[in-house]
């Protein structure tokens, strides 16, 4: 994925009118909120509450109403990653990643082919995933939690500003792609306008199918068949026993902790987890407060941070059942071992942390969404189709979108660059192996009970937007909106250089972490400049118990609650 990718471009929504609840009005809620970045299905995940469901009921409407509403990244097309916090006993993960299929091979792809193909499609896990935690800890009918989904895609939605002009992006885009033209497109072919009505007759049906006959219906019965005849016609790879043996996992968190708060997120596949508190467990070794968070000593140290998560990540992960995570790398010793490492003075080169790794960048869409329920049940769920609108292909008939996720694997082994891509082996394509991801959906407690539950689309940025919000909560106390607010930092190791949001806003702390060595990319419109990440979060209010929701206003979004 290249980095370009990594940053979301969007159209600055400054100034849109925006409906109560929208993006950039925290309200304060007792009995549940759903935020997530599609007002429909905040509201599906919040009817589901109303009626007696709890967290994982609602988590469940609203990933099945996302794909339906927010059909770039929401989807039953992808995969992603469930965390799950009970109000009492242990958090866990489900893993709904996608696997390659049985024919893929490490050698499979070659340089510069494009990523909208039908080869590029793992095997999607969304479905399984949605089954697998509903079965655990769903109290609703699975029937009821697709109700709003269907009902969405026969009657239709409203689009708003982003969801319009992202439509009209894609269908600009997709000569190709005739299916996706035809069910994305307006009918009259004239652009999306705000307010328009998207109606999906196929995807409505396929998800009544999967609503009544369950998950099966996806991976072995009549959507299955639709997938398989699709891969034919477009010379995929997926077949039906590839289909017919994907299986969600449930997982244990990786789990740290940082300033006496306990983090989980979920572990590899994912690297969102390991280097989420690896690089918590380093800047707990110094006094970020002592200077002005977005100062250049503290975007130093947390570059620094960054810079070596990502390396580490590179080295050693992958797939758990084909390569073992080594268990240093969330110990606080390695940690301090690190943060003696760095040079309060002067950048690391990111060349000389990897002088065994021979040397020779992720897409546009992803969604997280946080629920939280009257039970202090809490739910942080990422999601994705890997690029916005995943392969681009949409399956005949059934009318969703494939991911093309086979683009996370390191594509050319050896192959590693300065500009960011990875050719390491534990990352390598192999059939049935699932495809290093850096999700991370989070959630931050304190002696046992949910202080905040975030997570970003953004590729390899999202695990550094997700240390943004909860360093920005845990060491400079800014409120939830603030904290969502603020402007984000990445560094990935390589290419070697720093993204600031806003930078144009910090001529002093971009000449001193210049100063320093660091690389810093300037945009060249500071209008038009790049925004990182999408992180929909909610905050648990110590004093009274109540639950504050914050939509991200980089994209669009709303927050649900009651
Ligand atoms: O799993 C991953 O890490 C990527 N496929 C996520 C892609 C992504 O976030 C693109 N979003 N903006």
């Amino acid at each position: 994925m290249t980095l370009r990718c990594t940053f979301i471009f969007l159209a600055c929504l400054a100034g849109a009118a925006l409906p109560a609840g929208a993006a950039g009005q925290p309200v304060e809620f007792k009995q549940g909120v759903v935020v997530s970045v599609s007002q429909p299905a905040s509201e599906a995940g919040l009817a589901i509450l109303k009626k007696g469901g709890n967290a994982v009921d609602a988590a469940v409407a609203t990933a099945f109403a996302l794909a339906v509403t927010h059909p770039a990244a929401g989807n039953i097309g992808g995969g992603g990653f469930m965390v799950v916090h009970p109000p009492s006993g242990k958090p866990l993960v489900f893993d709904y990643r996608e696997t390659a299929p049985a024919a893929a091979h490490q050698l499979m792809f070659r340089k510069d082919e494009s990523p909208y193909r039908h080869q590029m499609a793992g095997v999607p896990g969304t479905v399984r995933g949605m089954a697998l935690a509903h079965q655990r800890l769903g109290k609703l009918p699975w029937k009821t939690l697709l109700t709003p989904a269907v009902r969405l895609g026969e009657e239709g939605f409203v689009l708003d500003k982003h969801h319009a002009e992202s439509l009209n992006k894609v269908v600009a885009a997709a000569k190709d792609f005739a299916e996706l033209r035809r069910v994305f497109g307006r009918a009259d072919g004239t652009p999306w306008r705000p307010g328009d009505r998207l109606v999906q007759p196929d995807l409505a049906r396929t998800l009544r199918l999967i609503a009544e006959k369950g998950p099966d219906t996806f991976y072995a019965g009549s959507v299955a068949d639709l997938i398989v005849a699709e891969m034919k016609a477009g010379g995929g790879l997926i077949t039906r026993d590839d289909l017919a043996s994907y299986q969600a996992v449930e997982r244990q968190p990786i789990h740290g902790v940082y300033r006496g708060y306990d983090v989980y997120a979920p572990p590899p596949p994912s690297s969102g987890g390991i280097c989420l508190v690896q690089m918590l467990n380093v800047l707990e070794n110094f006094d970020l407060k002592k200077h002005e968070r977005f100062s250049a000593p503290t975007l130093h140290l947390m570059a620094e941070a960054m810079r070596r998560a990502y390396c580490d990540r590179a080295r050693f992960l992958g797939d758990p059942a084909f390569v073992k995570t080594p268990p240093h790398l969330t110990t606080k010793e390695y940690a301090k071992k690190l943060a003696g490492e760095i040079d309060l003075r002067k950048a690391t080169t990111s060349a000389d942390l990897a002088k065994d790794l021979p040397l020779a960048a992720e897409g546009e869409s992803t969604t997280h969404f946080s629920v939280i329920d009257k039970d202090g049940l809490a739910v942080a769920n990422t999601y994705t189709l890997e690029h916005s609108y995943g392969a681009r292909v949409v399956v005949k008939g059934a009318g969703f979108l494939l991911n093309n996720e086979m683009m996370d694997f390191n594509k050319r082994p050896g192959v590693t660059d300065r500009k960011g891509t990875i050719g390491t082996d534990p990352n390598l394509i192999a059939p049935g192996k699932r495809m290093l991801s850096s999700m991370t959906p989070t959630i931050v407690a304190k002696d046992g009970k949910v202080v905040l539950i975030t997570g970003s689309p953004g590729g390899r940025t999202i695990i550094n937007t997700v240390l943004s919000v909860v360093v920005n909560v845990i060491d400079y106390e800014m409120p939830i909106q603030e904290a969502v607010d603020a402007p984000r930092l990445h560094h990935q190791w390589f290419p070697d250089e720093l993204r600031l949001e806003r930078m144009n806003d910090y001529p002093a702390t971009v000449a001193g972490l210049k100063d320093l060595g660091h690389r810093v990319l300037k945009a060249a419109n500071a209008a038009k400049a790049p925004k990182q990440g999408d992180a929909h979060s909610i905050w648990i209010n110590p004093q009274t118990g109540g639950y504050v929701g914050a939509a991200d206003k980089r994209l669009s979004g709303y927050v649900a609650g009651y």
